[in-house]
């Protein structure tokens, strides 16, 4: 069959032909229809995911959307391993994938379903979320922070703040209430968080690093209770993958860190809240542009410079 396949990492994978897998004891052999180019996807290829298995060549990917032989629609999720779902068939555990109605957009599918679940499966497995919460999203601009937005807004939060350095996708953000720009300037980013944000019931961070760690210090300054609960749901990384954290940040105030991804949540975790997930992207309730590729063009798109806001899906 036909797949991408990364040889050496960080390098872009070639597209080329690789024996067809075969189905394990429980699994089923796709068709691949769909497959998302996500940050994920670029770091498991890169072996710097903290799931990588170190192992080469590998085919990557890590979802997508395929049929099976009863010709039944599904979304899977690849496991943690060197066979990904960037081929023409995918050998998936039918425990990791959920069935799709008739008709489902497959490219909206693919492509969001990886950002979207970020802060679906956040508010609803991780965090005591109820209607009225309010909520800031760290890191709004890109796929999943911009999606978080509009999640957040679609489970009931009451005020959802978005904080963002990109003015222009900021802007752009449907759904928020109020928007921080986070610039290089630390004193105007702090206060103009602490403004906005300062008494917000959750925190869903994109960016961890300088801009998360600066963000943690303002707007516990700035908290009107200190001892009401903050849940801070570290979920991406963009910005760095580390922060200092002052000791007393976890004193003077009632910060609870904790994360949400693969690990933290559990495989049936995640499945259990993907068909409502699916239904609401499906209805278009969740703003999503896929950009359409083929799969023998993977080499070229893997090394074009991202479009903000669209998310590649490449077709086999
Ligand atoms: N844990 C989970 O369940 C889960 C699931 C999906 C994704 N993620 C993670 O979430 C993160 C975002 O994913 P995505 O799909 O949204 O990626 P994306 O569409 O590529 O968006 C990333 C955004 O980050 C912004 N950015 C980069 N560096 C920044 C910085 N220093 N300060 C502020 N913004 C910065 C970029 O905006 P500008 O360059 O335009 O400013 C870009 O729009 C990734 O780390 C991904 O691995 C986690």
């Amino acid at each position: 069959m036909n797949a991408a396949l990364v040889t050496a990492w960080g390098a872009a994978p070639h597209y080329t032909v690789v024996p067809a897998p075969t189905a394990r004891d429980g699994e089923v052999l796709v068709d691949v229809l769909a497959v998302g180019l996500h940050p994920r996807t670029r770091s498991g290829a890169a072996g710097a995911h903290y799931t990588s298995t170190g192992r080469l060549p590998l085919i990557p990917g890590v979802d997508g959307v395929g049929r099976r032989p009863d010709g039944r629609l599904v979304y899977f999720a690849a496991d943690d391993d060197v066979d990904g779902t960037m081929a023409d068939r995918a050998a998936i555990d039918p425990r990791r994938a959920i069935e799709l109605p008739e008709g489902v957009d497959v490219a909206r599918i693919a492509a969001a379903m990886n950002p979207a679940m970020s802060s679906w499966v956040a508010l609803r497995a991780r965090v005591r979320f109820e209607a009225g919460k309010r909520v800031l999203v760290l890191g709004a601009t890109g796929n999943a922070g911009s999606m978080a937005v509009q999640i957040a807004k679609l489970l009931g939060a009451g005020t959802v703040v978005a904080a963002g350095r990109d003015r222009a996708r900021l802007n752009a953000i449907t759904g928020a209430d109020a928007r921080v720009p986070l610039t290089d300037d630390a004193e105007a980013t702090a206060s103009a968080l602490s403004a906005m944000a300062a008494d917000v019931d959750i925190v869903l961070d994109y960016l961890w690093g300088v801009p998360t760690q600066r963000a943690i210090v303002a707007l516990l300054t700035a908290r009107s209770d200190r001892s009401r609960p903050l849940d801070w749901v570290q979920i991406g990384s963009v910005a760095g993958p580390t922060l200092e954290l002052p000791s007393a940040a976890l004193r003077s105030a009632n910060l609870r860190l904790l994360g949400s991804g693969q690990g933290a949540v559990s495989p049936r975790g995640y499945l259990a809240e993907l068909p409502a997930l699916v239904e609401r992207i499906d209805a278009g309730e969740v703003s999503v542009s896929p950009r359409a590729a083929a799969l023998a063009d993977v080499e070229r798109v893997w090394g074009e410079p991202e479009v903000p806001g669209e998310r590649i899906v490449l077709t086999p």
